[in-house]
């Protein structure tokens, strides 16, 4: 704002090469000030995460509907992604067994699990769309399976799967591949933690392409949480 004002008292003045100057000067200030607001921006992004992600025991583990919810929440990743930057055509695909019935969950943690699960197959898939084939078509697939005392959620895209360099690091804290202000590298980290206090396991298949581009890309979380 202090700057807009000095550019109105500049106006006023008479054209010289000073005042030419001035203005440059300011710009450069406006420029400045606008990436010192984008990183502070950034930063409040990742407390807001941190925050959340240490924020322990106050939510309860309650029988939930487990087939709703992901339903649920894979919509809402879904219409958020299109309504986002870079929308995408993705084909979803829930497959959701019945007897899955009610497990127990602190829904609004679980709830977490997914949109981040389901955001980042979106993004990977968008990547792929990028490297340009046109018989590409994105899919999304969410299973649930009951077995013995278990329940086994999985999340699969048909994106580019992950390198083997990175595959060991993605449930670390921070470690992103996205550019800019585009991700924190908090999601998996938070969604590992989440899992963990539930009592389950999360674990990650992929599938690179080897070379010959007919091969299958993609990568599927499989979830297990303990019933009882
Ligand atoms: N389904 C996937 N396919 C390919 N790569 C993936 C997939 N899911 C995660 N990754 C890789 O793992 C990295 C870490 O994921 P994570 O969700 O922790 O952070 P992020 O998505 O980069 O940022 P944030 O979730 O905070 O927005 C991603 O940057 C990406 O490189
Ligand atoms: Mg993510």
């Amino acid at each position: 704002e202090l700057i807009e004002e000095a550019f109105e008292e500049l106006e006023k003045l008479e054209d010289s090469a000073e005042k030419e100057e001035i203005i440059t000067i300011l710009e450069d200030v406006k420029t400045n000030l606008s990436k010192v607001n984008e990183h502070g921006t950034r930063a409040n992004g990742i407390v807001t995460s941190m925050l959340q992600h240490s924020r322990g025991g106050d939510g309860k583990m309650e029988p939930t509907d487990l087939n709703a919810l992901l339903k649920e929440y894979v919509n809402l990743s879904f219409h958020g992604m299109r309504a986002g930057k870079n929308p995408i055509n993705v084909d979803i695909d829930l497959q959701l067994e019945e007897g899955v019935g009610k497990v127990n969950l602190i829904t609004e943690d679980f709830s977490r699990v997914i949109v981040n699960l389901c955001n980042n197959a979106f993004d990977a898939m968008r990547e792929k769309t990028l490297q340009g084939s046109d018989s590409y078509q994105p899919k999304l697939t969410v299973r649930t399976k009951s077995e013995g005392n278990q329940v086994r959620i999985e999340v699969e895209d048909n994106g580019p799967g992950i390198p083997d360099e990175i595959k060991d690091k993605i449930l670390q804290p921070f470690f992103t591949t996205k550019k800019g202000t585009e991700g924190t590298g908090l999601g998996l980290s938070i969604t590992n933690d989440i899992i963990k206090a539930h009592g389950g396991t999360i674990e990650i298949q992929t599938n690179r392409n080897q070379g010959s581009p007919s091969e299958k890309t993609g990568t599927v979380f499989f979830i297990s949480i303990p019933v009882n």
